[in-house]
């Protein structure tokens, strides 16, 4: 064991008998009482938080909070956990020893990671959409500061010290503040120095959570690269752990990010879809689990600014692992099977299961659950080598926010939202049906043996449903997915946007011709003049009309992801008059139609309602 120098040493001690993890909190949809007595989880698909008593092994209670329940923190060493409802754009307040629901607090929209502020009263929230971190009181119900902090954060992570780290979710990008008399700044109040972040590269990705260094300066984020310039498995997705020091002080040589790939970590073992870190108390074991393969590491921090970690044992966990904690007394861990519905707890040296508690059950039918496992799973026979899934690039039915150069052109992923009532399917209609994404299973990029037995029918010729259980049950998942109401519609239609919504539908625009129905598309392909700016493209000028509902989240836009903005589709890639008509709308206009398509759609749409 390497020697730990004396303050380490002594921080150590501190944390050993007090119980206390400096490293302070990080989100999770998953955390243990100061107690080590008693865990608590969330359960995205069933919208249920699950108490599990740890000394029995027992599930104690599952209480209804609401749709997509993400992270969950202990308030200190009390009863209480709060829940940040994703899909309800709730902050609900239980305790955990009568089971009830104590509060539910109102937060702007989509709060995804939530950690407690450390004073009793407060918690700090991660809001994915409008990219805000938000503080409430959870005594007042009252969210007393809102700050903008980047695009979609969901990590979330407070140190000792009282630095606030946050990752973005589609960037990778770690950012560093510090909260200095109630402010949020990114300036260090002593030194004045700025607390730069630390970008990644432009292919980092899928950044879900921050885990602290219990002693030292380091930050861990588990996520995912995306290499859009290639389309096959071997090259395009690849695995990562982050180590950022953020120690401060202005020596740039001092503020080092590394990557540490995980699919040659372990010699030539390939996993995927890193989802999220936790590190022992003292600092010398970091646990990695893989959504994609159903992997775990336990590394070795080394913590040397150079390997950063090694690789120390390895096991197979539950299906879809999403969570991993580790007790306060760092004997044991726990992992929580997104798609098992379990909390498995293990003994932290013999890496041997001590404890299997089912938390939850799938709430909708045995065909769906087969389909999720499907599109969640990188393991055969989706793919050969275990490089990627679906999920990798759509994860939870969403876009990765990337354009794909493809042998086709530029693409740009779409959300699968509503995908049952809008096909055909890609931008260019090229599939009938889901079930043709067998020809993705067999292709270059995920190289799997696929689910039918024999040829794969072309696209738009012969069906390829009802030739395969599983495959069916692949496109029932995928075609499940409905929308959630827009936050700009929340308090009804704004003055502009009702000024937008009479420009959209009015004969000179032409927008509702094709934008029409329910689903606001014709389901039909044209013209609008948009292929000529994407030299690669093979397979235009038409292309299908597009729902332009959740628009406000979906950026970028158009087939080629060349339009950051809703204004910029209507303005710098409109201007021939080919896409409706824009040319003669004056500013005003134009930003009435922007806060239109913003508040779309203006209520939920359950993936029950037809397109009419
Ligand atoms: C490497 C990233 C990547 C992977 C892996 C991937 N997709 Fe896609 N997906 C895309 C991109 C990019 C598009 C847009 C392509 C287009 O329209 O031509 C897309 C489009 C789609 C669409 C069409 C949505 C619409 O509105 O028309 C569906 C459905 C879909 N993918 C399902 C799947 C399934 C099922 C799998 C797994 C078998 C999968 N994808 C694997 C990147 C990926
Ligand atoms: C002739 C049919 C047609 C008309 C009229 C039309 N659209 Fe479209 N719209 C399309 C097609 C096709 C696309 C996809 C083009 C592409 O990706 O290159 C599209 C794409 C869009 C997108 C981008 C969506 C995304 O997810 O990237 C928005 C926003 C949009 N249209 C809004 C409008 C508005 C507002 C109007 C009225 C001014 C309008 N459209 C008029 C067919 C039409």
């Amino acid at each position: 064991m390497k020697k730990l120098p004396l303050v380490a040493a002594i921080l150590f001690l501190f944390v050993a008998i007090s119980g206390l993890s400096l490293g302070g909190t990080s989100n999770s949809l998953m955390d243990i009482s100061a107690s080590g007595s008693q865990l608590v989880c969330t359960n995205r698909d069933s919208g249920t938080l699950s108490i599990v008593d740890l000394e029995k092994g027992e599930l104690v209670q599952e209480i209804k909070v609401g749709r997509h329940p993400e992270g969950v923190t202990y308030i200190g060493d009390t009863n209480l956990v709060v829940v940040a409802v994703y899909a309800d754009d709730l902050l609900t307040v239980v305790d955990t020893a009568s089971g009830k629901v104590v509060r539910t607090i109102d937060v702007a929209d989509e709060p995804y990671g939530v950690i407690d502020a450390g004073d009793g009263k407060h918690v700090y929230a991660t809001l994915e959409f409008p990219g805000q971190l938000v503080r409430v009181d959870i005594t007042t119900g009252k969210v007393t500061d809102t700050w903008d902090v980047g695009q979609f954060p969901r990590g979330l992570a407070k140190s000792s010290t009282g630095q606030i780290y946050i990752s973005e979710y589609l960037t990778g990008a770690l950012k560093q503040f510090e909260i200095a008399t109630g402010q949020l700044t990114n300036v260090d109040a002593s030194t004045g120095d700025v607390f730069p972040g630390w970008q990644g590269t432009a292919e980092d990705s899928l950044a879900r959570q921050v885990t602290l260094h219990p002693v030292s300066n380091k930050a861990y984020l588990a996520h995912q690269r995306s290499r859009v310039t290639v389309a096959h498995g071997s090259g395009s997705i690849f695995p990562y752990v982050s180590a950022v020091n953020t120690k401060p002080g202005t020596d740039p040589e001092a503020k080092r990010r590394r990557r540490v790939q995980m699919d040659s970590f372990r010699g030539t073992y390939v996993v995927a879809n890193p989802w999220e870190t936790a590190i022992s108390p003292d600092g010398q074991s970091l646990y990695v689990i893989f959504g994609g393969t159903d992997d775990m590491f336990v590394c070795n921090v080394l913590d040397d600014d150079y390997r950063e970690l090694e690789y120390k044992g390895g096991l197979r966990v539950g299906s879809n692992p999403r969570a991993v904690r580790v007790s306060p007394d760092g004997a044991t861990f726990y992992v929580y099977n997104a798609l098992d519905f379990n909390v498995v707890g293990y003994n932290a040296k013999s890496l041997q299961s001590v404890m299997d508690v089912k938390v939850t059950s799938w709430p909708y039918s045995d065909e769906v659950l087969l389909g999720k496992k499907l599109f969640y799973t990188a393991n055969p026979p989706m793919t050969s080598r275990r490089w990627i899934s679906c999920s990798s690039c759509h994860p939870d039915s969403d876009a990765d926010g990337r354009t794909w150069q493809q042998p086709e052109g530029l693409r740009n992923t779409q959300p699968m939202l509503g995908l049952k009532h809008t096909h055909p399917i890609h931008w260019s209609a090229d599939r009938d049906e889901v079930q043709d994404f067998e020809i993705t299973i067999r292709s270059a990029l995920m190289q799997g043996r696929g689910l039918i037995n024999g040829r794969v029918n072309d696209g738009l010729a012969d069906p390829n449903g009802g030739r395969s259980e599983a495959l069916d049950a692949l496109a029932a998942y995928t075609n499940s997915h409905g929308f959630t109401q827009s936050p700009f519609a929340k308090q009804g239609l704004s003055e502009s946007a009702e000024r937008g919504k009479a420009l959209f539908f009015s004969k000179e625009t032409q927008c509702a011709t094709c934008h029409s129905g329910a689903y606001f598309t014709d389901q039909k392909m044209h013209d609008v003049g948009t292929a000529a700016t994407d030299p690669t493209e093979k397979l235009g000028p038409e292309f299908d009309t597009p729902t332009v509902l959740a628009v406000y989240r979906s950026g970028p836009y158009l087939h080629h992801g060349q339009a950051k903005t809703l204004r910029e589709v209507l303005v710098e890639f409109n201007k021939e008059d080919k896409h409706g008509k824009t040319t003669h709308l004056t500013n005003q206009q134009l930003d009435d139609l922007v806060e239109y398509l913003k508040a779309l759609p203006i209520d939920d749409m359950p993936s029950e309602v037809e397109n009419e």
